[in-house]
């Protein structure tokens, strides 16, 4: 009909056949089209519009005209509402840590309800609270930090991380191989778009940390998801990596300590990563902005410290093992065999340079961060707070029917599995949400992590143990009537 948006189109063809959202997902599936529920769960919620090549798959798998879903958008293009359209390179992109689940907690706090918050790994409204010596060194040098710095960085700040680089073990790192960023996640945006081109294929882990994803597919690669196997604590599967692995495949992500799921590699797991990545010439890409936040006397290993033949990219920052994350300090150091990446250097230089450089406020307390006392371990060791908070969590999470979890050892998430039979959850989205309707909980689906079956949702365990334990009991209550419509 004239007007019909793309998603209304999409609902009125998927229910003239009969088909719901698993249905469409098994089908892509089995010819091997890259599309979850959460994708059709954007589409019908009329948020993103598939790319052009998913819409023509939809059009012959719905059965519908060739220019059924055409003709809307040439409609459309005449009609004012929609002149301005969003790029088709955001087609497929998905972050749904900050998705529908959290617009709908925004629009019931705007109403004046109390949200507990479970949702994202955000250090400081729990009360961790930066160290006072780092805000007194900030603003101490806030009168040197008005001109842009070095595009790379602060000289003082590329030092302490350099030398910070060289404790872990990271080889072959001068100064110039240090990239200071607003965060990790520019970072990210920025090393993915130096790197891939249209269809390069980049090893991703699933559950991911889902930037990866996202950025990866806005640079026009394709995210190839390696899976993590929770029965065996939550490590990268070295059989599917390999089976992912053809001649297009450019690198792997390693994010270690993991978000979602908690766990910490050990040496054995992370060599093996690094054979496969010898043999058909990868580049690893290291996530470690938890590297800090390890508990039980465990260590962490950065892989690049294990890959002096190879080119490795490690990431790391003051938001997550400082506990500092709105002052959007993070870097990036290469290491390694550089000859093997002299052009893509190339590459990420010019985009380091296009961006001027990073907040220099934000890198004047690299320094002080780095260095000297780190507060941060208080919170780790055995009665510190991020411990303590762990261990109830765990327990929580393991008194409940229905539910069970891998105990995390790093960072500050559980991914608990849901006993999809026990509870008939076909959509973990539709789980959050009723979590969310129903309790005032918030939490994030699996999905948003790519993780493709509808059982797993993830819990940041930040707050003091008291609201803990109030979500924990709303939740064990929600689950011991819940069964999904
Ligand atoms: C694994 C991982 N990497 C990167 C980031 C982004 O960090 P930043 O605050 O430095 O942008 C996060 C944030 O949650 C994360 O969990």
């Amino acid at each position: 009909m004239y007007g019909e948006s793309f998603a209304e189109k999409l609902k009125n063809a998927m229910d003239r056949r009969g088909c719901k959202q698993v249905d469409l997902v098994n089908l892509a599936k089995k010819e091997g089209i890259p599309l979850g529920k959460s994708h059709i769960s954007q589409y019908l919620s009329g948020k993103v519009r598939p790319r052009r090549d998913v819409i023509s798959w939809l059009t012959g798998a719905l059965e519908v005209s060739e220019d059924y879903f055409d003709e809307e958008e040439r409609k459309s293009e005449s009609s004012y509402s929609s002149y301005f359209r969003k790029s088709t390179k955001l087609d497929n992109v998905l972050y749904d840590v900050r998705g529908p689940v959290v617009e709908l907690a925004r629009e019931m706090e705007n109403n004046g309800t109390h949200i507990l918050k479970l949702n994202i790994g955000n250090p400081a409204p729990f009360g961790f609270r930066t160290p006072d010596e780092i805000i007194y060194d900030m603003s101490s040098q806030l009168t040197e930090c008005e001109g842009y710095s070095d595009s790379k960085g602060l000289f003082s700040a590329r030092k302490a991380i350099m030398q910070y680089a060289q404790l872990r073990g990271l080889p072959n790192v001068t100064m110039e191989d240090i990239y200071t960023g607003n965060g990790v996640s520019e970072l990210i945006n920025l090393s993915m778009s130096a790197l891939l081109d249209n269809g390069d294929e980049i090893l991703i882990p699933s559950p991911d940390y889902p930037l990866w994803t996202a950025c990866a597919t806005l640079a026009g690669g394709k995210a190839v998801h390696y899976i993590c196997n929770e029965e065996n604590n939550w490590y990268p599967d070295m059989d599917d990596i390999r089976n992912k692995i053809n001649s297009r495949t450019k690198a792997i992500v390693v994010i270690n300590p993991n978000n979602p799921t908690g766990v910490l590699y050990p040496v054995e797991i992370l060599e093996q990563i690094v054979e496969i990545a010898r043999q058909h010439k990868l580049i690893i890409f290291s996530d470690e902005i938890y590297d800090r936040l390890v508990m039980d006397d465990l260590k962490h290993t950065s892989i690049a410290s294990l890959a002096d033949d190879l080119f490795c990219v490690t990431f790391s920052g003051l938001s997550k093992s400082h506990m500092i994350a709105g002052y959007r300090v993070g870097w990036m150091i290469l290491s390694g065999n550089k000859k093997l990446a002299s052009d893509y250097i190339q590459g990420i230089n010019m985009l380091s340079n296009m961006r001027l450089c990073s907040n220099v406020p934000g890198q004047s307390i690299i320094q002080t961060a780095l260095g000297g006392h780190q507060s941060v371990n208080s919170y780790i060791i055995p009665g510190g707070r991020l411990r303590e908070q762990r261990d109830f969590i765990y327990d929580a999470v393991q008194q409940i029917p229905g539910l069970s979890a891998v105990r995390p050892q790093a960072a500050f998430y559980i991914f608990p599995k849901l006993d999809i039979k026990r509870f008939n959850i076909h959509d973990d989205e539709q789980f959050a949400l009723d979590l969310l309707k129903e309790k005032k909980v918030l939490i994030v689906h699996g999905k948003g992590f790519n993780w493709a079956d509808p059982d797993h949702f993830r819990i940041v365990y930040l707050p003091r143990i008291e609201i803990l334990r109030e979500c924990m009991e709303k939740l064990a209550d929600f689950l011991s009537v819940y069964k999904q419509k």
